[in-house]
């Protein structure tokens, strides 16, 4: 390992070097061929492990509860409702009785803020499972996804399509400047991210030899990419501007020809999930005209997103592993 990442926190990719990223994603990766060749580990063996959760969730929750139970660790849900975080007891309260008892605290919820209180708090590492503003583990997944494709992430392009100022918008830019990777944002304007952070990844890329460019054009984001990304247009807590992300984002709707507007045969298509690619769901059926990618490019030999999801659990038991692993 490039650093000891032994006691850090994993908050938001920004906290850390690149060669610490790449080096959890070498730990992934040796996590993984473990795992399939059935090795257990007990790197965590005996520890227990805080999972709370504002927000809901299928992948992160899953991939940290089977990776705890995969290095010999307790996972124990604590979900919206189940405590008092910040309703009855302030978050730094909550933070010093967890502390006393895990030995980990994962956190996903509203406010980044929040994450950061717990940190500040809790004397046990904290992991970021998503915030409004960031969704570390998640670029995690998608890097050793991307770089399982074509054995490298250096001087790769990857345009995420779609709302640019998310929290995997604001991540993905991170992490993908931090590999020296060359990432586009393409979104219409009045979705466009944040400057003052742009201004930041511009740096990181100038020091890897990456780049950033932010766009309203299809055309100019996606040619030459060797991976387009997408993420629903309405994230956990915007449901009620739903109607008007449709009008703003249908031009952005990932499809066959903007995967062959890439110019690559072998590009690839990447969502985080969950994704609305059809007319199954519940919120679906409320609106018919939801859907960031059509089913020909989600079915397609393309895509990897589900490869993606498996990654979430090896790129999630790295970053246990590394920083709280015996
Ligand atoms: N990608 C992701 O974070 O999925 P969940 O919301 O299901 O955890
Ligand atoms: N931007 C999405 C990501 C889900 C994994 C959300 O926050 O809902």
């Amino acid at each position: 390992m490039a650093g000891n990442l032994r006691g850090r926190h994993f908050l938001k990719l920004l906290d850390f070097t690149s060669a610490e990223i790449n080096d959890l994603l070498t730990l992934s990766a040796t996590l993984k061929n473990n795992k399939r060749a059935g090795v257990r580990g007990h790197t965590l063996d005996g520890k227990s492990i805080a999972l709370i959760f504002e927000k809901p969730s299928t992948r992160t929750r899953c991939a940290f509860t089977v990776a705890c139970i995969d290095e010999g660790a307790h996972p124990e849900y604590l979900g919206k409702g189940d405590i008092q975080l910040g309703k009855k007891e302030t978050v730094a309260d909550t933070a010093r009785v967890l502390g006393r008892m895990f030995d980990g605290i994962e956190f996903r919820g509203f406010s980044h803020e929040t994450v950061e209180i717990l940190a500040e708090y809790a004397g046990v590492p904290v992991w970021n499972g998503l915030t409004d503003e960031w969704h570390p583990t998640q670029i995690l997944a998608d890097l050793l996804t991307v770089q399982e494709e074509f054995g490298r992430l250096n001087g790769l392009a990857l345009a995420y399509v779609g709302d640019g100022r998310n929290n995997m918008a604001n991540s993905l830019m991170v992490g993908c400047a931090k590999v020296g990777m060359d990432v586009r944002i393409v979104a219409p304007e009045s979705l466009h991210p944040d400057q003052g952070l742009v201004a930041q990844v511009e740096e990181i890329a100038a020091a890897t030899g990456g780049s950033v460019t932010v766009t309203a054009s299809v055309e100019e984001g996606v040619a030459g990419a060797h991976a387009i990304y997408a993420d629903v247009w309405a994230s956990m807590g915007e449901e009620d501007q739903i109607a008007s992300r449709i009008e703003l984002l249908k031009p952005y709707k990932v499809t066959q020809k903007m995967m062959e507007q890439t110019g690559r045969n072998d590009a690839i298509f990447l969502h985080c999930l969950p994704a609305f690619h059809n007319h199954e769901t519940v919120l679906a059926k409320q609106y018919p005209d939801i859907c960031e990618v059509e089913d020909e490019v989600f079915e397609g030999p393309q895509a990897r997103a589900f490869d993606e999801a498996e990654n979430r659990l090896h790129t999630i038991k790295a970053v246990m592993v590394a920083t709280l692993g015996n």
